[in-house]
């Protein structure tokens, strides 16, 4: 068994899905608690995350330095190589430059890279500081085009550390240093199956007789979801769609066609687009947007969903991701509260259903196609419970809404008819609420910037911006500016995550 500690990283999580994939039992814990489960969990290796602090803050979190000396092998990652570094003797400085996002690594000869047979790599860093300086009994076993000690290990005290991310997707051959790192643990890595017959079962005993209300969205989470909990209490199922006007166009067919045609259960339809707007007006904050989305959604869904007394348990798609996203730990800054698992009431009365919760989007795509759903269904683009409310920045109106909406569905005519909905993860439009000037016809005007957004990524930790042919562009952009009203420039992000977040908002 693996003991990660999480000094505070959203990422502590994935390495432990990755630890998991790999056939091997993991724990996650919190850097005070470890000594104690050292001595009762006896692991074969532990991992320290990375984590936003700074070795030299007041408050940074540490551990005792007993741990390093136990000789069970210890693979430190970005925070991980720093603190130990720190703890040891090396030094930590501010990096002259900071790297956010892609780096070249250039890896040694080292057990920690077998099979790792080229000489460069592409890695996905984030940080400030670097380690300087070793300590003593350490020697480098990779650099990086930025820093001289992007990795370092002490044979005899059985450590290992790397300043870049292998759990993240991005990072080429991430999983394989991870798979060398059990071995050196001598634990015997091998592929995860999925068990969907056991997740089927599961909800049949937890569901017994009573019935389940489902926040229902046609989205590839919810489906699939949804599709599992059709498959084990069939019409005890009551999908509820929340029409808030705020979703791509296509949502109502997949909720009102697909669904009913694939598992003979009629979601039902609550039309709410007036009330949504009337809760958005003169918003400008994005916190805000979403707690109002959130908190109108659940008091309409309730009220839909007390209609029958029967119904005890509330189902969501709940993903991993979104969980980790909308985690606030003691160390890890709240990103961003999602509203399928932020806007929750803290007294609610319907139990949680999540079959999907510990799931990431590549598996969830893959449970899809296990349970036989269509590629229109299980390659969707995912989209963010507050929809255009997150991709409209600034005001919400009436007008802007289809001005968002009709650029938006420019982007999407245009990136499939081009073939390149299969390539790219997600694409989509924004309105910037800056204004520029054009000249349309014989006039000046001064309108709005739409900017463009396209990304790749499988588990949307890490992403990067899509290399989309440039007379895609060009089309996109030469029909935003003559078909939709009031836009004067259309501009395209070409930002990695991270640092920047895949939603402006
Ligand atoms: P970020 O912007 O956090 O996005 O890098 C990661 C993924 O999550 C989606 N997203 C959301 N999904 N509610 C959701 O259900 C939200 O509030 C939300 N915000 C972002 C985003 O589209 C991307 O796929």
């Amino acid at each position: 068994m693996i003991i990660i500690v999480d000094f505070g990283s959203q990422t502590a999580h994935l390495i432990g899905r990755r630890i998991k994939e790999l056939g091997v039992k993991h724990l996650i814990t919190t850097p005070d608690l470890i000594e104690e489960l050292l001595k009762s969990e006896k692991p074969s290796g532990i991992i320290f995350s990375g984590g936003p602090s700074s070795v030299y803050e007041k408050n940074a979190p540490t551990i005792s330095k007993r741990i390093l000396e136990s000789n069970v092998p210890i693979l430190g990652i970005c925070y991980g190589q720093q603190l130990i570094a720190h703890l040891l003797g090396g030094t930590v400085s501010p990096g002259k430059i900071k790297e956010y996002g892609p780096a070249v690594f250039y890896p040694d000869k080292h057990p920690l890279f077998k099979n790792v047979q080229k000489e460069q790599l592409t890695v996905w860093m984030s940080h400030g500081d670097e380690v300087m300086k070793t300590p003593k009994g350490f020697s480098i076993i990779g650099k990086s085009e930025n820093i001289k000690v992007a990795a370092m290990a002490n044979e005899e005290k059985k450590i290992y550390s790397i300043q870049f991310h292998p759990e993240v997707e991005h990072t080429e051959m991430g999983i394989e240093m991870l798979k060398n790192f059990l071995n050196i643990c001598k634990e015997e890595p091998h592929n995860e199956q999925i068990d969907v017959r056991g997740i089927v079962r599961h909800i049949k005993e937890t569901v017994g007789s009573k019935k389940v209300a489902m926040a229902f969205s046609g989205g590839t989470d919810s489906f699939v979801a949804g599709a599992l909990i059709a498959k084990a209490i069939g019409k005890k199922l009551v999908p509820i769609y929340i029409d808030s006007g705020l979703m791509r166009k296509d949502a109502m067919y997949k909720v009102t066609t697909l669904f009913p045609k694939l598992f003979r259960i009629r979601p039902t339809v609550v039309n709410a687009r007036p009330e949504f707007l009337a809760a958005l007006k003169n918003v400008v904050d994005p916190e805000e947007k979403r707690k109002k989305i959130g908190a109108l959604y659940v008091q309409l869904f309730e009220k839909e969903s007390f209609k029958d007394k029967n119904i005890v348990f509330l189902a969501q798609g709940t993903t991993y991701a979104d969980f980790i996203h909308s985690k606030s730990t003691k160390h890890a800054a709240l990103i961003k509260s999602h509203h399928n698992v932020g806007g929750l009431p803290k007294n609610m009365k319907l139990r949680l259903l999540e079959p999907i919760r510990y799931f990431y989007t590549d598996q969830v795509r893959y449970l899809g196609k296990l349970l036989g759903l269509p590629d229109e269904v299980v390659r969707q683009q995912p989209f963010p419970g507050p929809g255009f409310a997150v991709r409209i920045i600034g005001k919400i109106t009436k007008e802007r809404l289809d001005k968002e909406e009709q650029a938006d569905q420019i982007v999407v005519e245009e990136m499939e008819k081009a073939g390149q909905q299969n390539k790219v993860f997600q694409y989509w439009a924004i309105l910037t609420g800056v204004n520029s000037t054009a000249i349309k016809g014989d006039g000046r005007f001064y309108g709005e910037v739409v900017a463009i957004r396209a990304l790749t990524t499988k588990d949307r930790m890490t992403a990067d911006w899509a290399k989309i042919p440039y007379d895609v562009l060009q089309k996109i952009s030469t029909r935003i500016v003559n078909e939709v009203p009031g836009v004067s420039r259309v501009v395209y992000d070409i930002t990695t995550k991270p640092p920047a977040t895949m939603e402006w908002e």
